[in-house]
């Protein structure tokens, strides 16, 4: 790794304070802490900042569902985050608050610069309104379907479908969250940032932008696609105040970011630093670690707006892949999740074993897939048998036979070995591959096994004393340089064994190259045993209550609320024969069907490319919704639906040939 002069800042996506942490957000954290860790270790100036969303519709409607004020919850939630963090070893310098005044202070200053820019513009717009509850309803305060791709949406993003963003008014069947009531549209005043301008910027900044591929690829997409200007005001109480409109606050998605600044102006403060050193020069480095889903607004927007006030772009943008639980896909609603105080910490399951799995699973930006027996085997596996066993071998052999390190020189060939695993970390973190990295670091616990079990000391000490202390001296210096790899991903194991190893000082403070320096001659006490398995009768208890919650969350949703028949009445159900199909350029989900109803043909734009070719549709008689209002899908329209079941859009068919158009009754 090519060192760098000036300092390197670290942030994570800022966890909403509506609701406890879960694995989707250590998905994000723990790697990013186990990257600070290690460019630490690698001799870089580093600070690592964070803090708790607080504004936003997410946290409003959260703190009127408890019936306590959105402060009380942010600052519950905040400490709540903070302590987890904390728990999970995840060490942040510093964990502000976006409704903090130094944010509010910077958010106003950022948009101030934006209009002295010219980068707003107001517009009379037409937002949803609830004449139930007589107001305004931005974002989460609307459901409905997604004009894109006609999933269940939130208003202000297609969370459930095409994950695209949505802007005041895009939302169709719009009803209010609160009473359920449909929304109405009322004119007003709203202020817009000029999005669209930056499309020049935004390619040439993505170009350079450092990084996971996942980020760049998808932002150049978007870039492509063509941009839109993004609504920056919200008709809310709670947030920051757009400058100049009291009764307006700033869109979440503006001062959230703008956090990053004021917590980095809020540690500097502490620690007399000036903030500016971190965010102002050409060479400034602002990494942010995100979760995939939050990719537009970090490597599309949030430059933008960057560049629009003034100030130098993020210099790299990691994003994380998605987590599933049980092969399901995360859905906290479905009971598919894993709450990480409630059914990990608070078990006494060590921070360290999670924090290997979420790094060791599967390359960063690949999907995650959790599951109790798949943690209990990769931990029991590598963690244990390899990394534990040669550890454990090697310094309980050393203390019986020689009461700790022997005097000697180390064998060329290990020094060697290591330096060699040092040098394959180091490229895989410089490419952000931290599975690759903790791989490499295994493989070296296995070497070491190996080593160990084929030389087999306590044999040689039958009849060559000498031999058997240069393979158990070897092995200590395997054993050392382990502590010092092993540290970024589990902390507080490798603090344990370099302290077990007889070193005094703290393992915080020992660079990487420290691993393959001769180690010293030293005493020292009875090793213990540090990484323990994970029995089967935890693991059976823990998977038996994830099945437990899931079964009891989905007989609650099965119990769902009633239609009349009238209403059911409404929508006419055919069946219908595809005669067509063919694939959507620039899409790849969406199919265009020619559908035969009988007494006219229908063109249908259906998201089941993933699934079906076109060529085995044609001829099948599907179930169409043959009065639903027509949508145009990446510039096709789509008039009617035809109906899938489940996540891998299984289509439901008559069972008995029937007539194209025939009614479903
Ligand atoms: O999606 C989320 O959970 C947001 N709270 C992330 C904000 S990250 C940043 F921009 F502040
Ligand atoms: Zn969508």
């Amino acid at each position: 790794m090519v060192m760098s002069a000036s300092p390197l800042l670290v942030t994570c996506g800022l966890p909403y304070t509506n609701g406890p942490c879960h694995l989707g957000h250590l998905r994000t954290y723990v790697p990013a802490d186990f990257y600070v860790r290690y460019m630490r270790r690698s001799g870089e100036d580093v600070v690592f900042i964070c803090g708790s969303d607080n504004h936003g519709t997410p946290v409003v409607v959260s703190a009127e569902e408890k019936k306590i004020s959105p402060r009380v919850l942010c600052e519950q939630y905040h400490h709540h985050f903070k302590k987890t963090f904390e728990r999970m070893d995840v060490r942040f310098d510093h964990f502000g608050m976006t409704d903090d005044p130094t944010n509010h202070k910077r958010t106003q200053a950022i948009v101030r610069r934006l209009i002295e820019n010219g980068h707003v513009y107001s517009q009379i717009i037409k937002q949803a309104f609830c004449p139930q509850c007589n107001r305004f309803l931005p974002d989460r305060y609307l459901e409905g379907t997604c004009p894109h791709c006609h999933k269940p949406a939130r208003g202000d993003e297609c969370d459930q479908g095409c994950g695209k963003h949505l802007e005041p008014g895009e939302i169709q069947d719009p009803t209010c969250t609160i009473c359920g009531t449909r929304a109405e549209f009322r004119e007003q005043e709203h202020f817009f940032f000029r999005l669209s301008a930056f499309d020049t910027f935004l390619d040439s900044f993505l170009s350079g932008l450092q990084g996971t591929e996942n980020a760049r690829n998808y932002a150049r997409g978007w870039v492509k696609e063509g941009l839109h200007d993004w609504c920056i005001t919200r008709t809310l109480e709670w947030g920051v105040s757009f400058p100049g409109h009291d009764d307006l606050v700033v869109y979440v998605w503006v001062d959230a970011p703008t956090g990053y600044i004021a917590f980095t102006e809020e540690w500097a403060e502490k620690n007399g630093r000036d903030w500016r050193d971190l965010w102002c020069p050409e060479t400034s480095r602002v990494t942010h670690f995100i979760g995939g889903d939050i990719t537009y607004h970090h490597c599309v927007f949030w430059p933008a707006l960057l560049q629009g006030a003034g100030y130098h772009p993020p210099h790299a943008v990691v994003a994380s892949g998605m987590l599933k639980i049980d092969d399901h896909k995360f859905s906290k609603s479905r009971g598919y999740v894993v709450w990480t105080n409630e059914d990990y910490l608070d078990r006494g399951l060590p921070s360290d074993y999670l924090r290997y799995y979420l790094l060791a699973y599967t390359s960063h930006t690949k999907e995650l897939n959790f599951s109790w027996r798949l943690f209990q085997e990769r931990i029991n596996n590598e963690v244990v048998n390899t990394l534990g066993n040669f550890v454990y071998r090697t310094l309980h052999f050393a203390y019986k036979e020689f009461g700790g390190v022997p005097e000697g020189l180390v064998s060329t060939d290990i020094i060697e070995t290591i330096r060699a695993c040092i040098r394959d970390v180091d490229t895989a973190v410089t490419a952000y591959e931290f599975k690759a990295a903790v791989d490499i670091v295994i493989k070296l616990a296995a070497y070491g096994n190996n080593y160990i079990q084929t030389r087999a000391p306590w044999k040689q000490i039958k009849d060559d004393r000498e031999e058997a202390e240069q393979t158990i001296l070897d092995c200590l210096q395997i054993a050392q340089a382990l502590a010092i790899l092993t540290e970024p991903v589990m902390p507080v194991s490798a603090q344990a064994i370099w302290t077990m190893i007889g070193n005094r000082e703290n393992l915080a403070g020992v660079s990487f190259s420290y691993a393959d320096q001769p180690i010293q001659a030293r005493k020292f006490d009875k090793p213990a045993i540090i990484f323990v398995k994970l029995e089967d009768d935890l693991i059976g208890n823990l998977e038996k209550e994830l099945e437990e919650r899931i079964q009891m969350l989905n007989k609650e949703s099965c119990n769902s609320s009633l239609v009349s028949i009238e209403d059911f009445a409404k929508i006419e159900l055919k069946t219908g024969r595809v005669i067509a199909a063919e694939p959507i350029p620039k899409s790849k989900k969406l199919l265009r069907l020619q559908v035969d109803l009988g007494c006219e043909t229908r063109q249908i734009v259906s998201g089941i490319a993933k699934w079906y070719t076109p060529d085995e549709l044609i001829g099948t008689d599907v179930i169409v919704i043959a009065n639903l209002q027509p949508a145009t899908l990446c510039g096709v329209e789509s008039r009617g639906m035809v109906l899938a079941a489940g996540e891998e859009a299984s289509l439901l068919i008559p069972k008995k040939s029937v007539p194209p158009g025939t009614k479903i009754l």
